[in-house]
């Protein structure tokens, strides 16, 4: 494991040898099935993967979402070697920040304004500057995100395209809790109650995709339907629900082909995300679940 800048260099030298390929998987840590599944890709498209675990309080708005989120270091180190992993880089705030506050940061542009954007104010900006950083500390070929995150990917992809960095970046699947739940680190603050009351935010998207499936495409009913099924779940309280185009993520009038169903919902004090592309093949390639 690295954690300082001198101890990634020397961990990533040998890496390169011989001109292998290398791929970059960033997390926040609190590993789960979802974060792994990234290493399985990274590991097919790259000779050698390094992860990055680190609680990136740029892209925090509230002190108390940073200061709960779940860390577990230890754990996380040896899922990820299991996994196959060369080199996990677990810096300290000041290793990553040594400019402090006053740093150049990336600005995310008008995709930063949709979907989650509004509601978390500096979020990107946080998300977009850690990761240029990390790519620039490790030079990888390729760079994995996971598509629970869709804004994030979008995003990233965005700006790798747009400055130039010169990185592969690949989105790899959505993965599921047996029950539909998408996996997230933040599903471990969920009391049994709020867990229970989560399974009302895939079964939103999926009523909303049943109903497209029926030949419905506007926008309105499809969402309409989505705030229905939510609001049988007491626990759970929207903070947005949107029909948008999967690259642009404009919003859509209607769904047409690979249109997107986003949804952020507050389940007690834990915000969660989710998303469903309407009218997908079956197995969707771009989700899978975990066995139960
Ligand atoms: P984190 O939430 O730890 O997620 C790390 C990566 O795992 C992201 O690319 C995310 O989309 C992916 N991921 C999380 N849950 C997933 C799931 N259920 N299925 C598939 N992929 C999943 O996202 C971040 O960290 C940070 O913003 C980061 C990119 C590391 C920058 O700090």
């Amino acid at each position: 494991m690295a954690h300082t800048r001198d101890e990634l260099r020397a961990a990533l030298a040998p890496l390169r040898a011989g001109g292998a390929t290398l791929s970059l998987v960033p997390t926040m840590g609190a590993l789960h099935p979802g974060h792994l599944s990234l290493f399985d890709l990274a590991l097919r498209l790259g000779d050698r993967v390094v992860a990055s675990i680190f609680v990136n309080p740029l892209q925090f708005n509230a002190d108390e979402d940073l200061d709960r989120y779940p860390t577990n270091l230890e754990m996380d180190v040896r899922l990820a070697e299991s996994r196959g992993v060369a080199v996990v880089f677990a810096p300290t705030v000041s290793a990553m920040y040594p400019e402090g506050a006053s740093g150049v940061h990336v600005q995310p542009g008008p995709l930063g304004d949709r979907l989650c954007g509004p509601f978390r104010p500096g979020h990107f900006e946080g998300v977009l500057t850690v990761v240029a950083k990390l790519f620039g500390l490790v030079r990888p070929d390729i760079a994995v995100f996971g598509r629970k995150d869709l804004q994030q990917a979008v995003l990233i992809q965005r700006m790798v395209g747009d400055l130039e960095l010169g990185v592969r970046v690949e989105v790899a699947p959505l993965i599921r809790e047996p029950d539909g739940l998408a996996m997230s680190s933040r599903n471990s603050r969920l009391s049994p109650r709020e867990r229970q009351d989560a399974l009302g935010i895939s079964a939103a998207l999926e009523a909303a995709d049943s109903l497209y499936r029926t030949g419905v495409s506007d926008a309105d009913a499809l969402l309409g339907r989505v705030r229905e099924v939510l609001g049988q779940y007491p626990g759970l309280r929207l903070e947005y629900a949107e029909l948008v185009d999967p690259e642009s993520l404009d919003p859509l009038a209607a769904a047409g082909t690979n249109a997107i169903v986003a949804v952020a919902v507050h389940c007690g004090s834990t915000r969660l995300i989710d998303n469903l592309v309407l009218g997908a093949s079956d197995p969707d390639p771009r989700v899978a679940r975990v066995d139960g």
